[in-house]
C-alpha cells in the first residue's frame, strides 16, 4: 500500500506505533519498523539525552528500517532537557519524530534542518492546523477513543477524521480506537492515508512491559477504561482498576478544589511499577477503549502482515463487491 504516509517516511506499511511511556523501548519500536511499519521509541521514558541515545543505537543493531522517537511536550513541573534529546535524535540520524502535547514550534528549526520529518499528535482540527502552519510535515490525529489524553473537546473518529480530511492539507494518520484491517479501511475512507495504534502494540510479543499488562489488556472490554484528571483539564484515558476508582473518588470529594497533589499517589511515577513490575493496581496507567477489540497477543509482524492482508481483503473484496458492476 503507497501512502504520502508511507512515502513520507519511508516505510513499506502505513502503519505507525505511537510513543507510549515505558512501552516505547528500542525492542518494540524496532520490532514494529522491521515489520514494515514506524516503531518510536518514546524520548522521554528515557531519562536523560545520554540514555536516549543508547536506547536509539540499541533499537538500530535490531533493524536497518526507519524508526522515529516522540517528543512529547506535556506541561511538567522540570522541563526535560529536549535541546539534549533532539541532539540524541539528530546524531543518531533518525529521521522521524512523532511530536505531542503541547506546540512544538521552538524545536523544529533544529529537527527540520536535519532532515527530519515531523509527524505532530493532536486532538482537535484546529491543533492539526496550527501543526500544519508551523512546518509540521503530517499529523496524527487522535480521536476522543483513544488510550491516554484525549484532550477535552471528546470528538470521537467518526467526526474528527472526515473533519481533519475537509481541513489540511498535509497527510494524517488516524489514531485512538484503531486495532486491525478494518480501523484501516475505514481510516482510508475517512481521509487518513495511514493508522496509528498504542494500546493495540502493547499487546504484542515483543512489547517489554509485564505479561500481566498484556493479560489485562486482552481481558478488558470497551466499558473498562475510564476518564481521569478531567477537572484538572488534563484528561487522560486509563484502564480501570483499584486505584482509578480511588482518584475518581477523591476527584468527586474535591469537586472544584481538586490539586494535582490530591491525586499524586494515583498518577505520579507509577508506570515502571505497572509496566515492568506488572503491579496492576498501583496506579492508572493509559489504555484505550480498543482494548475491547484485542483478543490475543501476537507478534509485531503477525499483527501487521494480518492487518494489510485483511486490508486487501476487505478493500477488493468485500467493498469492490457492493459496487454495481
Ligand atoms: C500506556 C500508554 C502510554 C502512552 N504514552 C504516551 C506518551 O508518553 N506520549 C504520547 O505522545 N502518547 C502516549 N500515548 C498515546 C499513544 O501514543 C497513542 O496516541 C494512543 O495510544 C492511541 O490510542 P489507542 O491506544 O486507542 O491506539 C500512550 C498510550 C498508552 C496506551
Amino acid at each position: 500500500m503507497k501512502t504520502r504516509i508511507t512515502e513520507l517516511f519511508g516505510i513499506e506499511h502505513p502503519i505507525i506505533q505511537g510513543g507510549m511511556h515505558y512501552v516505547g523501548f528500542a525492542e518494540l519500536a524496532a520490532a514494529v519498523s522491521e515489520a514494515g511499519g514506524l516503531g518510536i521509541i518514546t524520548g522521554l521514558t528515557q531519562k536523560t539525552p545520554e540514555d536516549l541515545d543508547k536506547e536509539i543505537k540499541k533499537a538500530k543493531a535490531l533493524t536497518d528500517k526507519p524508526i522515529g522517537v516522540n517528543l512529547t511536550f506535556l506541561p511538567i513541573v522540570n522541563t526535560p532537557d529536549y535541546p539534549g534529546y533532539i541532539k540524541a535524535i539528530i546524531d543518531n540520524d533518525i529521521k522521524a519524530v512523532e511530536t505531542a502535547g503541547n506546540n512544538p514550534v521552538q524545536y523544529l528549526p533544529a529537527l527540520k534542518e536535519a532532515g527530519v520529518k515531523i509527524i505532530h499528535k493532536c486532538t482537535a482540527v484546529r491543533h492539526a492546523l496550527k501543526a500544519q502552519s508551523i512546518g509540521c510535515d503530517a499529523v496524527s490525529v487522535d480521536g476522543f477513543e483513544c488510550g491516554g489524553h484525549p484532550g477535552e473537546d471528546d470528538i470521537p473518529n467518526m467526526i474528527l477524521l472526515p473533519r481533519a480530511a475537509d481541513e489540511l492539507d498535509i497527510p494524517f494518520v488516524s489514531s485512538g480506537g484503531q486495532a486491525d484491517a478494518r480501523s484501516l479501511v475505514a481510516s482510508l475512507a475517512m481521509g487518513a492515508e495511514g493508522m496509528n495504534m498504542g494500546t493495540r502494540f502493547i499487546a504484542t510479543k515483543e512489547a517489554p512491559v509485564h505479561q500481566n499488562v498484556k493479560d489485562a489488556i486482552v481481558a478488558a472490554s470497551e466499558l473498562d477504561t475510564r476518564l481521569v484528571m478531567r477537572p484538572l483539564r488534563n484528561t487522560e484515558r486509563v484502564l480501570n482498576n483499584a486505584a482509578v476508582e480511588r482518584l475518581l473518588e477523591i476527584e468527586k470529594e474535591k469537586g472544584g478544589d481538586l490539586q494535582f497533589t490530591d491525586i499524586i499517589e494515583q498518577v505520579a511515577g507509577v508506570y515502571p511499577q505497572i509496566m515492568m513490575e506488572g503491579t496492576m493496581d498501583a496506579g492508572a496507567w493509559s489504555c484505550g477503549m480498543v482494548a475491547g477489540l484485542i483478543n490475543d497477543i501476537p507478534t509485531c509482524k503477525e499483527l501487521i502482515d494480518g492487518i494489510m492482508s485483511e486490508a486487501d481483503e476487505i478493500i477488493r473484496g468485500r467493498l469492490e463487491g457492493f459496487l454495481a458492476a
